[in-house]
């Protein structure tokens, strides 16, 4: 089945494409037109044309646009992975999509850029399958739930930076195991948090069998619950191709039609920059104390029992960046991303002043605290009574990451199906419903899954006073995207979850 070509469609890529949004509509088209009039031109975001301020405003058109044919919206030539099909597959379909017309039909959750509904699961790799599957058993996909992007600058940069630190231990690991003529083995420690061990051969090849929560490229991977994806922009790169059947220049090239849906360029590099910005300077979530007198008092004892329970041990409270800039692109981006070389300099902004607020406090060192309450870093929360969250059964991508089998000792096998991200809980208030499914819909039923690596905090919370356990949930939700920024509510009362140290 094929889609009705409209016939404004090629002088509409032709003559949109590089035109800044706030050009200014000289020559409006009257009639059918499509979602993005303008496109954002990379080189004016390098010469500096372009401020934060015009990016976040064509980034937020991006994220909020309803894609239509004129834009590009669909890909009947290709999955949702960009490998070529038979033509013949419908405009939307909601197992292998496209199944939505903007990234904010998902991302709404209490506003634009935010969580989702479970009507707003995802069915992760579905994508994939060609011919497309019109079920949604687990052996064909990974239903996931939409998780909110406020903080995804903040929670970037910490895994570039524990990146950078893990790269450097095997670094030194492979010095000195060449120096020394034998395997050096090393702990793989970054930010304080333990991804196990890493042993070096001679020849550099790594053992990575002690190598533990992360990739064994050492990549930490923070988007997608499993951890699989390392930037907004890559995610951003994939979101529009899977969702919408919108391919960018950057992934699918110059004047291509992958997708055989007539039209060319349907992102250019610019229009992802200003995706990517508008995710990543988002406003963080914060702590709201409850209005009400008991609640605010069980939510700063909640803290502490939070704490003293072993929940902090993986949801840890805050890791401090180093450096308080978002620099756009990554470094660590696969292929089929704009990459630092492919610019004259990164684009940066800081996180602690830049943006709408809340913004990340300053650390006294000079970097910025993220007060997400997660390690990121895979655990295993599933034992023989508790195994809710071992539903999953596609793996996603290999423990290999980018690198090649060769660099290891033994073949790498799949993600473990398993294994989730600790979730990030500073916005556990209004990021319901819980568990990489969606399908919990109480704190108290997420924290009652906790099995595996989870169990002796889950049955401490078990064991506590129903008080106290009241406590911790009253806490949880005291944990909050702003409903509406950028005019914080006055009952903030601090950026540092009361009750906690
Ligand atoms: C049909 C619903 C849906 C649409 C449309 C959608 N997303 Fe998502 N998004 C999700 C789900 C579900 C996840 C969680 C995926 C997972 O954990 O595997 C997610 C995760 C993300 C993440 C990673 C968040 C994290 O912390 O791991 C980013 C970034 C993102 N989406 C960006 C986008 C962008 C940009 C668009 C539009 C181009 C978009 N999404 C469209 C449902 C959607
Ligand atoms: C061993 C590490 C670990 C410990 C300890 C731990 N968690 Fe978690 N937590 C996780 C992981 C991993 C997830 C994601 C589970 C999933 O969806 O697959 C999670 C998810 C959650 C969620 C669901 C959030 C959401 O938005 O879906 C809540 C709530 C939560 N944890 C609270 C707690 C509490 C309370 C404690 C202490 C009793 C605790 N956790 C201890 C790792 C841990």
């Amino acid at each position: 089945m094929s889609r009705p070509c409209l016939t404004l469609t090629l002088t509409l890529t032709a003559s949109f494409v590089a035109a800044p949004i706030h050009a200014g509509e000289a020559n409006p088209i009257i009639g059918e037109r499509p979602a993005i009039q303008n496109h954002v031109d990379q080189d004016d975001v390098d010469s500096g044309k372009l401020r934060l301020s015009d990016l976040l405003q064509s980034g937020g058109v991006l994220f909020n646009a309803r894609f239509n044919t004129l834009d590009g919206q669909g890909r009947p030539g290709s999955t949702g992975t960009g490998a070529p099909r038979t033509p013949d597959q419908p405009a939307f379909i909601r197992t292998s999509s496209p199944e939505a017309n903007a990234c904010s039909g998902c991302h709404v959750q209490p506003r634009s850029g935010g969580a989702g509904d479970f009507v707003a699961n995802v069915f992760v790799l579905a994508q994939a399958l060609d011919p497309v599957t019109f079920s949604v058993s687990p052996e064909f996909s990974d239903e996931r739930n939409t998780l909110g992007m406020m903080g995804g600058g903040p929670i970037e940069m910490l895994a570039r930076e524990m990146t950078s630190e893990l790269i450097a231990i095997r670094d030194a690991a492979t010095r000195e195991a060449a120096a020394s003529g034998s395997p050096a083995t090393k702990d793989l420690v970054a930010k304080g948090v333990s991804f196990g061990r890493i042993t070096v051969l001679e020849d550099g090849v790594v053992d990575p069998t002690e190598i533990d929560g992360v990739d064994w490229d050492l990549i930490v991977k923070p988007f997608h619950q499993k951890g699989a994806v390392v930037s907004i922009r890559e995610f951003t790169n994939n979101a529009m191709n899977h969702h919408h059947g919108m391919q960018s220049v950057e992934r699918f090239g110059l004047d291509t039609d992958p997708d055989l849906d007539g039209y060319e360029n349907e992102l250019t590099v610019g229009d992802i920059t200003a995706a990517t910005l508008w995710q990543a300077a988002l406003d963080t979530p914060v702590q709201v104390l409850p209005e009400n007198k008991a609640r605010r008092a069980a939510a700063r004892r909640g803290a502490q029992v939070f704490d003293s329970i072993g929940c902090t041990s993986c949801h840890v409270p805050a890791l401090e960046l180093r450096s308080p800039y978002f620099t756009e692109p990554n470094p660590y981006n696969p292929p089929g991303n704009l990459v630092p070389d492919d610019v004259p300099a990164p684009f940066l902004f800081d996180m602690t002043k830049d943006g709408p607020p809340p913004r990340l406090p300053r650390s006294a060192s000079g970097g910025a605290w993220v007060r997400a309450f997660t390690d990121l870093k895979r655990h295993d929360l599933n034992d023989a009574e508790f195994d809710h969250f071992a539903n999953e059964q596609v793996p996603q991508g290999t423990l290999a990451g980018f690198a090649s089998d060769s660099d290891f000792t033994i073949p790498a096998p799949p993600r473990p199906t398993r294994e989730f991200l600790t979730r990030k809980l500073w916005d556990a208030g209004n990021s319901d419903p819980y568990g990489h499914r969606g399908d919990l819909t109480t704190l108290t039923e997420a924290i009652y899954w906790h099995g595996g690596e989870a169990r002796s905090s889950r049955d401490t919370f078990f064991d506590l006073a129903q008080n106290d356990q009241n406590a911790v949930i009253e806490f949880l939700k005291s944990l909050l995207v702003l409903p509406e920024p950028p005019a914080p509510p006055t009952a903030i009362r601090a950026r540092r979850p009361v009750g906690l140290r």
